[in-house]
This record gives C-alpha cells, sequence and structure tokens, in this order.
C-alpha cells in the first residue's frame, strides 16, 4: 500500500510573517489528528529556514521549490542542493511547468538536478505534464513519457524509491480546470506502466504519482479516489490552512 502525499507548493508567495502564520494556522488544524498521508510544505527559499522551525513538533516536512545542479560556485542568483540541506529540506520540487516554460528547463538539466538532488539526500518531486496543445494534438502520451525517459535518465532503481512522480497537466495548473478523475487516471496509469517497463513491477508499484493542476477541496477526495493517484501537489489551494487541509483530510 503507498501512503498518500500531499504538498504544497506555495510559489512566490509568503514572506518570513506570513510563512510563520500560515505553518501555525496549518499546525493548530492538524492538532494530534493521525492522518492517512504525508504532508509537505514547500516555501520559498528565504522562508526556508524559518518554515523548518516552524514545523518543529509536527508531522509537516520541508521541500523547497527548485534548486541549481552544481555544488557550489559562480552561479549568481542560483541555490545548491547541499545548502537546501542545511536548512533542513527534505524534498525538492524539479521540473515544475512554470520552470520548463518561463525559465526555459529542459529535461537533460531537470535530469541533471535530479541526480545532484538524490546524491545530496534530498527527495526529488519530478513533475512532468503536457500543455493544453499537445493535449488536443492528442500527444499527451507521447509527451509524458519523453519526460519520464529523459528526466530520468541513469537513475537507478535503488534511487526511483527516493523519487516523487508529480503529474500536472499544464493546462490544469492556476486555471481552475482540473482534470477529470479519469483523465488523470489514465495518465498515471501510462506513467506506472512505463515505470515498469523502465525498471521493474515492484518499483512502479512502489511509486508515489501525485497529481497536480487546480486541486481543491470540492475535486480532492475524487481525485485521489483513483487507484494510481497516489497524493496532490497543491498549489493556489495550500495557500490557506482551511483548504490545504480539507485536502489533507480528503486524503
Ligand atoms: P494549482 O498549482 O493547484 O494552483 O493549479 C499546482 C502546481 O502548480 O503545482
Amino acid at each position: 500500500m503507498r501512503r498518500k502525499i500531499i504538498a504544497g507548493n506555495w510559489k512566490m508567495f509568503n514572506n518570513l510573517s506570513e510563512t510563520v502564520k500560515l505553518i501555525d494556522e496549518l499546525k493548530a488544524k492538524i492538532n494530534n489528528e493521525a492522518l492517512n498521508c504525508d504532508v509537505i510544505v514547500c516555501p520559498p527559499f528565504t522562508s526556508l529556514e524559518t518554515a523548518d522551525r516552524t514545523i518543529k513538533g509536527s508531522v509537516i516536512k520541508l521541500g523547497s521549490q527548485n534548486m541549481y545542479f552544481e555544488e557550489n560556485g559562480a552561479y549568481t542568483g542560483e541555490i545548491s542542493a547541499s545548502m537546501l540541506k542545511s536548512t533542513g529540506c527534505e524534498f525538492v520540487i524539479l521540473g515544475h511547468s512554470e520552470r520548463r516554460t518561463i525559465f526555459k528547463e529542459s529535461n537533460e538539466l531537470i535530469n541533471k538536478k535530479i541526480k545532484k538532488a538524490l546524491a545530496s539526500g534530498l527527495k526529488p518531486i519530478f513533475c512532468i505534464g503536457e500543455t493544453l496543445q499537445e493535449r488536443e494534438e492528442g500527444i499527451t502520451e507521447k509527451v509524458v513519457k519523453t519526460q519520464v525517459v529523459n528526466g530520468l535518465k541513469d537513475i537507478s532503481a535503488d534511487d526511483m524509491g527516493k523519487i516523487i512522480v508529480a503529474y500536472e497537466p499544464v493546462w490544469a495548473i492556476g486555471t481552475g480546470k482540473t482534470a477529470t478523475p479519469d483523465q488523470a487516471q489514465e495518465v498515471h496509469s501510462v506513467i506506472r506502466n512505463l515505470i515498469a517497463e523502465l525498471y521493474s513491477k515492484e518499483v512502479a508499484g512502489n511509486l508515489v504519482i501525485q497529481y497536480g493542476g487546480s486541486v481543491k477541496p470540492d475535486n480532492a477526495a475524487q481525485l485521489l479516489s483513483q487507484p494510481d493517484i497516489d497524493g496532490a501537489l497543491v498549489g493556489g489551494a495550500c495557500l490557506k490552512a482551511d483548504s490545504f487541509f480539507a485536502i489533507i483530510k480528503a486524503a
């Protein structure tokens, strides 16, 4: 049985005081409830250390939204895996569609980042997904497969146990247009079968595949009840403790 993982991608929201407020509110809601899922928050870099201090004593885990693949050096504006580790980070979102589109990240670059994250003891949340145009052209499967094959190039079966895949159709991110549970399940099962082909049935069976793209309290339960949907990567709805907690409860 795969344990579900609900992660909140804060994107470029929340300064230090807002970080403390949101995490405190979330902690109060979770309180001592026994959850059926793991919970991760991914604040901006500037909030990581504060977030790490604030989640202490709770079940909430910490992730980041990006990193660079070099250890250190003249890379103005970039952050390394070991810097993230030193803030208390356990996870790192890599290959988010906003990184791919706005910052022109390629599958090859994302692959380098995944390898560096793994070598540094960070667990990647590896994002993939097709654009609206690609879906309309009927090439969703092809696009997602290319992203998986190239993004995971030379990653060992052992390391696959440390990776979370997040399927996020680009047309559903921040648009309020969620993939239907059937649409999402279809692609999740394509991804799991591909992992079985590339690695083994066992690796595929253990892989957590999150869905992301306008996950809200009112659609979370239906999405999360699909056999191959093992959690959610939540954007907009994770910025309020109420709605994020409702999604956690749905899991
Ligand atoms: P959204 O974002 O929930 O606001 O659609 C999801 C994501 O980008 O991870």
